[in-house]
């Protein structure tokens, strides 16, 4: 711990002080409808000046406010400057605010409720902060496993990724937060980000990339960020067809398109092809002057005086801002901004944590998935064991200190988030070794090595315990951070620091191994079939708590109920897509994104996506199947899920839709989960309902097929236990 009780309650009663304005705006809870916040911004916009109004849609530049980005403040009629802040899983530059679980690690929950509440706290968070706009949920689907970016998002599936991002928003929202998703659109690797073109067909476009914006759409997220790169060749900040067209016309999105930072290239295209705040706007000049819209700004001022941008538009723009804000109650009482990026220490310590550690270790312990459990050596029985070994870097702090790598560029001692402006500052860590000692208890030796090369030690320390357990890494992030010689994206999927010598050492050495690994993808396991190796244990990018949340699965505290949200493969060879070092990136293997093309290609994968095992186990049976003719529930399903094992223990019960041939689709398609916890010998009936959204595919328009369809129940997407046809 850091300060002595007396500076914390000193720094909460300060807090205390400053936050009075969060808890009354959380506690509302109602966010206003868009017809009401527009009719509110409309009076409010009409008032303004065209040099105000421009103001609005500007940002005030790179390193000179207090946030990430910042708008202008309006004279004419008295409209705030915003604070734009990073990101997806925290409070970026932050003090004093919680580094929670990155969202592929909250995706692996399946767990709407933990989704939801965590959500929560993030918006909490932001608004005690005074940031009015986060710049998250990521939903960057994980097209292919190098991605550098993709655990910042929710993982290889779009309904996976839609229900998680729409319930983010939601919980980001109602706390008065405008949630932004980002990156619109098919932003799915780092390499080249800046020039290259993604080019994809309209039906992927929309049922695989576009799904989780429609839902968060519906879900009336505030803010979507154009991406850096070009989709068909036009950039995506200048995109008439995917900005206009599609995310405000075809899915009627309210909010406001914000560009991503230094994404913005001209003045007048953009604003036609529907963007609506330009970020951070600023000439970076070497004495980081402030030089007001690089593009916008007064030069939107006169691009709409010559007559070459509409002033409507520019009047849509600032109405845009002014409903989300209405929309989310941020016209009343909203927080100062207290934030100190930059180096600004001018604001004062306001402590925003809360109680969030809770959820964040109960997220951390719901997402750890387990792999493999053989000879039941999980859970760790506290009454057998009198050694245990921790070997790797991975299990300890990072040597260097906490934080000491900017935006978390490293990847030094243990890994619980990956690198970039998705990264936060940790408060503080518990480290595998702090959790896994807590939870031991005295009577417990446990012995340790660090070193990652020195695998003579490693085996040593092994050999004596009667149980080894051997952690390891696999880092990735942001393009402008290099770790490793990794731009961002993985140049492979091997793990880092010596990892597979040192399980390979660990192995020999020791007949009970459990490995661990944290990482932000999937990696190759070439010792796999090691038969020493008895659990492996996948805890994913857990954040803060990390070593409780593994304690708490490691001791049989909480059983383990978390799933893949992508497919962890044999071999490298077996994915079909590697970062495209071309100026034309062709999204080439369409729909067959993650698991679907392992089932249309039959490959075998050596975890499938949607897999995860327990402590107990569950029995399915009495499928039952019927339709009707209502638009949002074509399909009712239910099936009883029996917890026929000794523990109690919560499945992730998953409904995968086989569309009829003629449709063209992958084998199936995840189109439904629930998470339920069912006491041990009882059981729970589950119910699926399947709408138009579920049962449609892009053919110029929505359609349902007509044929008849299978419906696959199972514990992963190739675990299915019981199957129905239905015909529509
Ligand atoms: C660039 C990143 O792509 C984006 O996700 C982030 O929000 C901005 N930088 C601001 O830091």
């Amino acid at each position: 711990m850091y300060f002595s009780l007396g500076k914390v309650a000193l720094i909460t009663l300060l807090a205390g002080l400053a936050n009075a304005a969060p808890k009354g705006h959380a506690d509302q809870k109602k966010l206003l409808s868009w017809d009401e916040a527009y009719s509110k911004a409309e009076a409010l916009v009409s008032k303004m000046s065209l040099e105000d109004k421009v103001g609005m849609a500007t940002g005030s530049g790179w390193g000179l406010d207090n946030c990430v980005g910042n708008t202008y403040a309006g004279n004419s009629t008295d409209f705030p400057s915003l604070c734009l802040q990073d990101g997806p899983l925290g409070i970026r530059f932050a003090d004093n605010a919680t580094a929670g679980p990155a969202a592929i690690t909250t995706a692996a929950t399946f767990d709407r409720d933990l989704m939801l509440k965590r959500a929560h706290y993030l918006g909490k968070e932001s608004y005690g902060k005074g940031v009015n706009f986060q710049l998250g949920p990521c939903l960057d689907i994980y097209r292919g496993p190098y991605a550098g970016r993709a655990w910042e998002a929710f993982g290889e599936d779009p309904y996976l990724q839609g229900v998680a991002g729409a319930l983010t928003v939601k919980g980001i929202q109602s706390e008065g937060v405008i949630a932004t998703a980002k990156h619109f659109i098919l932003n799915n690797q780092e390499l080249n980000r800046h020039t290259s073109s993604s080019n994809v067909d309209d039906r992927t476009l929309r049922e695989v990339y576009l799904w989780p914006y429609a839902r968060v759409v519906e879900e009336g997220v505030g803010s979507v960020m154009c991406s850096y790169n070009r989709v068909n060749h036009t950039y995506a900040c200048e995109n008439e067809y995917t900005i206009n067209t599609i995310l405000k016309g075809e899915l009627g999105f309210r909010g406001a398109v914000q560009t991503d930072w230094f994404a913005h290239m001209e003045t007048v295209q953009s604003a036609k092809a529907g963007v609506d705040i330009e970020m951070p706007a600023s000439i970076i000049s070497p004495c980081l002057t402030r030089v007001p819209g690089a593009h916008w700004g007064p030069n939107l001022t006169q691009a709409v005086k010559d007559g070459k941008v509409s002033e409507d538009r520019v009047t849509n723009m600032a109405t845009r801002i002014a409903a989300a804000w209405y929309k989310m109650g941020q016209d009343k009482d909203f927080p100062e901004t207290t934030l100190r990026s930059f180096n600004r220490s001018e604001a004062p310590t306001v402590v925003v944590m809360d109680d969030h550690a809770k959820i964040v270790r109960e997220v951390g312990a719901a997402a750890v998935v387990l792999l493999e459990n053989d000879d039941n050596i999980l859970p760790l029985n506290e009454e057998k064991l009198s050694k245990i070994a921790l070997i790797g870097s991975d299990a300890g702090p990072n040597p260097d200190g906490l934080n000491s790598c900017a935006d978390q560029g490293c990847d030094n001692g243990t890994l619980a988030m990956g690198w970039g402006s998705g990264a936060v500052d940790y408060p503080y860590i518990v480290t595998p070794k702090e959790g896994i000692e807590k939870q031991a208890g005295g009577s417990i030796d446990i012995t340790y090595s660090y070193d990652d090369w020195d695998l003579v030690k490693a085996a040593n320390v092994a050999s004596d315990a009667d149980v080894a357990i051997v952690f390891s890494t696999s880092d990735s992030g942001e393009e402008y951070i290099v770790v490793d010689g990794n731009v961002g994206d993985r140049n492979n999927l091997s793990l880092w620091n010596n990892g597979d010598e040192l399980i390979k050492a660990v192995a020999d050495a020791n007949q009970n191994t459990v490995v661990v690994i944290h990482s932000v993808g999937p990696v190759l396991m070439p010792w796999i079939d090691h038969p020493n190796i008895k659990a492996v244990v996948w805890p994913g990018l857990p954040g803060q708590e990390t070593g409780n949340s593994l304690a708490d699965v490691l001791f049989g505290k909480v059983n383990p109920s978390g799933r893949l949200p992508y497919t962890i493969a044999k071999k490298e060879g077996d994915y079909n897509v590697k970062p495209s070092n071309e100026s034309d990136v062709n999204y080439i293997e369409k729909l067959e994104v993650g698991y679907k093309h392992f089932d249309a290609n039959n490959i075998e994968p050596l975890y499938e996506f949607g897999y995860g095992l327990s402590y107990t186990s569950f029995k399915y049976s009495d499928l039952k199947v019927k339709t009707t003719k209502k638009e949002d529930a074509l399909v009712k399903a239910t099936v009883t899920v029996n917890n026929d094992g000794d523990v109690d223990g919560a499945e992730v019960v998953q409904a995968y839709i086989g569309f009829p041939e003629s449709a063209g689709e992958p084998p199936k398609l995840l189109r439904g989960f629930e998470k339920v916890f069912i006491k041990k010998g009882k059981k729970s009936k589950v119910s699926f309902t399947f709408g138009k959204t579920e049962l449609s595919i892009w053919d110029q328009e929505w359609t349902v097929p007509s044929g008849e369809y299978k419906l696959y129940i199972g514990a992963s997407s190739r675990d299915i236990r019981q199957t129905a046809t239905f015909s529509l």
